[in-house]
């Protein structure tokens, strides 16, 4: 078992330090936010992600799992070293490595054994090799330091589990012996090793995401030709997903891709690419197509509600995904500014994310405690996150509503329900259930 240090406890630091020490290494993670740590250290996880609090409290009782503000503190022993700082999109779309540097001169000033860097954050092609650069010509000790690329692909959500069932671990380096303490200290996980160049695992990330966002925009995209032509776009999705080549994931059609991913990094991977003089033309539309089908759904609103002024309407589910309470890039973001723009009284809810939205949306919308005080004396409801709470609530719970209409971005009921229950329903890529004929 190797001694680590992680540097950067954000989502992808956190889970990567606590799963590391589950499987026995003995870890120590960094991070410049006192409260934070301090909190850290008494197992309070930061962020919602199902079972990570237990994983931390459990590891740091078995004295594996340390938490600190002080580089030299977590540096001093470790024969490992991951960075998981952040990499933020500046305003041209391309990654701020500002942090990322830093913790290269901090190891390189640090680090007094021969140690390996492993870069976990999203970094641009071509950043490794930097880091290692900064590294060399920053370095004080007479050791030796070696940097290997090794790209995250766990979800929001599901984060510990992926850990443990991942599909692959990529690891990038120039050099075997580097390659092989990596592989040998992720072996516990059980999930594949594939080896390449430092290059090509940067690219690795960069390309699975756009390619995830791409089937996303591609499934919207279908799914609003169905509406056109009165197609059910999940049967059209479930058709196709049973074509091996295809596969049946990522084809959920609905108000579009958020997160501190999909949105970043495939901006970032445009903006990597006009660096080496190509224009990449797909991946602009799939972007483009992400913005306007969060506008769909509140056309359709705004199409059957046509004096929404005053109006109160529900909001249900405000994370960017359901099992988080991760509000970056989420769609109700952009929706619900449009709702207040037009006076409409907003009543929102969502089962964890409230208190990260109050701190976007303030007093301008209200904040329920129950789907069911959402739906009281609301002219309408929108679905933006398929949480299991609504997915799986008894579809009458919407005739507390005077007239019960549903806009549904996130196609969580079947239409046959809908229409059994006399639901007005609205959804992404499907035929609209209406009342009239009942009325
Ligand atoms: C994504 C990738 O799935 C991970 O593999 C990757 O490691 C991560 O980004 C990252 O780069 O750190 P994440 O952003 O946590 O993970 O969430 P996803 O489950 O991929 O969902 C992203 C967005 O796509 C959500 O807003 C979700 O609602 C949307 N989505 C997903 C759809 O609209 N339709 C689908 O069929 C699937």
């Amino acid at each position: 078992m190797r001694t680590i240090a992680v540097v950067g406890t954000g989502y992808v630091g956190l889970v990567t330090g606590v799963s590391l020490s589950e499987i026995g290494h003995t870890v120590t993670c960094i991070d410049i936010d006192e409260e934070k740590v301090l909190k850290m250290q008494q197992g309070f996880s930061p962020i919602y992600e199902p079972g990570l609090s237990d994983m931390m409290t459990k590891n740091i009782n078995e004295n594996r799992l340390f938490f600190t503000t002080q580089h030299e503190e977590g540096f001093e022993n470790a024969e490992v070293i991951y960075i998981a700082v952040g990499t933020p999109e500046k305003e041209d779309g391309s990654a701020n490595l500002a942090f990322v540097e830093q913790v290269a001169k901090d190891i390189a000033t640090n680090v007094s054994r021969d140690t390996i860097v492993v870069t976990k954050s999203t970094v641009p092609v071509g950043t490794n090799d930097r880091i290692q650069s900064i590294i060399d010509h920053h370095l004080v000790a007479n050791v030796k330091v070696e940097v290997v690329s090794n790209p995250e692909f766990l979800k929001e959500g599901s984060a510990i589990y992926d850990s443990f069932n991942g599909d692959r671990i990529v690891v990038g380096t120039a050099s075997e012996e580097a390659a092989n303490v990596i592989e040998e200290i992720n072996q516990p996980f059980g999930v594949p090793v594939f080896r390449t160049d430092v290059k090509s695992a940067e690219m690795i990330k960069y390309a699975s995401n756009a390619f995830l966002a791409t089937k996303i925009s591609f499934i919207n995209e279908i799914s609003n030709i169905c509406e056109r032509l009165n197609a059910n776009v999940e049967d059209v999705a479930n058709g196709m997903g049973m074509d091996k080549r295809i596969g049946d994931k990522f084809l959920n059609a609905g108000i579009g891709y958020g997160g501190s991913c999909f949105p970043k990094d495939t901006k970032a991977l445009v903006q990597i690419a006009g660096n080496v003089e190509y224009d990449f033309n797909l991946l602009k539309g799939v972007i483009r197509v992400n913005q306007y089908q969060q506008r769909l759904l509140l056309n359709k609103l705004y199409k059957r509600v046509p004096n929404i002024k005053g109006k109160r309407i529900a909001v249900l589910g405000l994370s960017f995904k359901p099992n988080t309470d991760d509000m970056r890039e989420a769609a109700s973001i952009p929706i619900i500014k449009s709702l207040v723009d037009k006076n409409v009284e907003v009543v929102t809810y969502d089962p964890i994310a409230i208190e990260k939205a109050k701190k976007i949306f303030n007093s301008t919308v209200q904040y329920a405690s129950s789907i069911e005080d959402a739906l009281k004396g609301s002219s309408a409801a929108i679905i933006l996150t398929e949480w299991n709470e609504i997915k799986y609530l008894p579809p009458s719970t919407f005739k507390i509503m005077e007239y019960p209409l549903l806009f549904d971005g996130r196609n969580c009921f079947s239409l046959k329900t809908m229409e059994d229950e006399y639901i007005e329903y609205h959804s992404i890529g499907r035929p609209t259930v209406s009342l009239s004929k009942e009325k």
